[in-house]
């Protein structure tokens, strides 16, 4: 039998299913509709789905997570139900899988959910291994990356390449950058690179917590303050964070600094760290 929204809207099994899915992954709201329905031809309709959302939001309750509900966070924290480092264990279980990473790509679709899309050129998805044992989030894409389409493909993203692809050679561990997965927590480029506003983080979110329950990892590598902020929910900078284990929905999760910070000649003490960082996780991932 199917649910019956409020509104009277039918609710299919499977779109209960969908969104019992987003909320167990901590999910709080599903940005259904443009950032400017007034501007976008198919207007009308996305007004209906917008209506239709508010429906269902109200036929299924979402729940806040136990670990959320026990430590509040201030709005301005991009919040994807994920559990800081002290009481991860008592993060709720990933739930399985009810989409895949082509289902997520096809959702985001020509997405005009937060104002990123205006200045975008390429939308970046992320690349690499969808069996990858080991993820990089950083922050959002570059120039280069919104030309390409493709996260890390430029100074910075070389870096990165080379980060991934010396340090597991010299340790024996036989991958490269083409075995992780690499994305970003925003999908577009913000305007000169410009750090993503939390209200960005918090809209585009919802794809990087989807990509991470699809892809489910043995490790996350943040890249950064941004990407460890939005995985963590804390405040403290990269250089307190970095080289310690915190815990994505019960994933281990390493923080170390972005790779444009270690480009920076003065932050040569910073890249010995770094390569630091990602032996831990490498050995962590493939011992
Ligand atoms: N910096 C990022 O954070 N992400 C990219 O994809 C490129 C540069
Ligand atoms: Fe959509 Fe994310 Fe791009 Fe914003 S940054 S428009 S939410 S894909």
């Amino acid at each position: 039998p199917h649910l019956r929204s409020p509104a009277g809207f039918a609710m299919t099994d499977a779109l209960r299913r969908y969104l019992e899915y987003y909320r167990d992954l901590g999910i709080r709201n599903l940005y259904l509709t443009g950032y400017t329905t007034s501007t976008l031809p198919k207007a009308r309709e996305t007004a209906a789905a917008a209506t239709a959302a508010g429906a269902v939001e109200a036929a299924v309750p979402v729940a806040a997570p136990p670990a959320a509900a026990a430590v509040p966070r201030p709005a301005t924290t991009l919040d994807l139900g994920l559990a800081p480092a002290a009481p991860a264990d008592a993060a709720p279980a990933l739930p399985e899988p009810v989409e895949t990473l082509d289902d997520i790509l096809a959702d985001i679709g020509n997405c005009t959910r937060c104002r990123l899309h205006k200045g975008r050129n390429k939308l970046v998805f992320g690349v690499g291994n969808p069996k990858a044992k080991l993820v990089f989030v950083g922050e959002g894409p570059g120039a280069d990356e919104d030309e390409q389409g493709i996260p890390f493909v430029g100074r910075a993203g070389q870096l990165l390449t080379a980060m991934i692809d010396n340090t597991a050679a010299k340790e024996g561990i036989p991958i490269r950058r083409a075995d992780v997965y690499i994305c970003n927590v925003v999908k577009c480029r913000p305007p000169d690179n410009r750090t993503p506003e939390p209200d960005e983080m918090e809209i585009c979110g919802q794809f990087l917590a989807r990509q991470l329950a699809v892809l489910r990892p043995r490790a996350i590598c943040a890249l950064g303050g941004t990407a460890a902020k939005a995985l963590t929910g804390r405040k403290e900078g990269v250089t307190r964070m970095r080289g310690n284990w915190f815990k994505w929905r019960g994933i281990p999760l390493m923080v170390t600094y972005h790779p444009s910070y270690l480009l920076r000649p003065y932050n040569q003490n910073a890249k010995r760290e770094a390569w630091e960082d990602l032996k831990k996780v490498l050995h962590l991932v493939y011992d």
